[in-house]
């Protein structure tokens, strides 16, 4: 078994590698990201498969990739993990339906609420209690799923038609463009920033240069919020105008 994963403020990653080290001792996991990604998923019979929800639906860089490579899941047995912020509706099933065109088994899928990494949406913004709380009864609600997985009874969140619908109707209608499409409000604010580079190092769209002393940004933004959250000088947003809140799981 092996976490296949996109995580662009860390939830994701610590989910999958959580489920994973509940299951079976010294199972590794790989972001997209990484050239081993492919090669690893092609060698395992059985893949936990993590990304965050944007939108009720997949992260454009998730779908690129089950578009470059779908063909390797064909006749694996694959368990879905999404993380969100509130509300998903199908965000398993998302990826679900292109898996099983490509022949993959879908086993199971499992919905888990973690903090909201938007950070420049006062809406969303929570206090770092709100924020623990909510890691601490993930965590929870994935040692339980665990159990249970291991008596052979898998979770089917987002994978119904009914949650279908919900995710449709619930988000998916009024943002359809925005998954399915690079987002193009990235921006910097060039009297804060330093030109450290740092951004331009972490984005796992390389999205991100440094030209002249100033960042620029190319248009393959997957608006995965971790220049954002890495910027020493909160110099970044991405779809909103002002910044409030920086997040990204770190792992005590
Ligand atoms: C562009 C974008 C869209 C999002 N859309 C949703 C959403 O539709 N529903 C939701 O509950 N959370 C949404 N979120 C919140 C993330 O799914 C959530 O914070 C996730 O755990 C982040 O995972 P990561 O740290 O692995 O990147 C969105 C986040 C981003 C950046
Ligand atoms: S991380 Fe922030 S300060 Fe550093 S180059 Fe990027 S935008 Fe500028
Ligand atoms: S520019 Fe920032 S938000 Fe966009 S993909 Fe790169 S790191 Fe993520």
């Amino acid at each position: 078994m092996i976490g296949i994963y996109f995580s662009g403020t860390g939830n994701t990653k610590h989910c999958v590698d959580m489920l994973l080290s509940e299951l079976e001792s010294g199972a590794k996991s790989l972001s997209i990201e990484d050239e081993t990604a492919v090669p690893a998923i092609s060698e395992s019979e059985e893949i936990v498969l993590g990304y965050p929800v944007y939108f009720s639906n997949i992260p454009k860089i998730v779908r690129e990739f089950l578009d470059n490579y779908g063909k390797v899941f064909n006749g694996k047995k694959v368990f879905i993990i999404c993380t969100m912020g509130l509300f998903s509706g199908d965000g398993a099933g998302c990826s679900a339906r292109i898996l099983k065109k490509y022949g993959a088994e879908i086993i199971g899928g499992l919905h888990l609420k973690m903090p909201d990494c938007i950070g420049d949406n006062k809406l969303l913004k929570k206090s770092e209690k709100e924020n623990a709380e909510i890691i601490s009864a993930t965590e929870e609600k994935i040692r339980l799923t665990a159990k249970k997985i291991k008596n052979g009874k898998y979770p089917k969140n987002g994978l119904s038609f009914l949650h279908r619908l919900a995710g449709l109707f619930g988000q998916r209608l009024y943002f359809y463009n925005k998954p399915l499409n690079y987002c193009k409000t990235v921006s910097v604010d060039s009297k804060k920033c330093v030109s450290c580079g740092i951004c331009g190092g972490l984005c796992p769209m390389k999205n991100i240069s440094i030209e002249d002393n100033k960042v620029v940004f190319k248009d393959r933004c997957t608006a995965c919020y971790r220049c954002f959250s890495h910027c020493p000088k909160q110099a970044i947003t991405v779809m909103g105008k002002k910044f409030y809140t920086q997040y990204y799981f770190e792992e005590k």
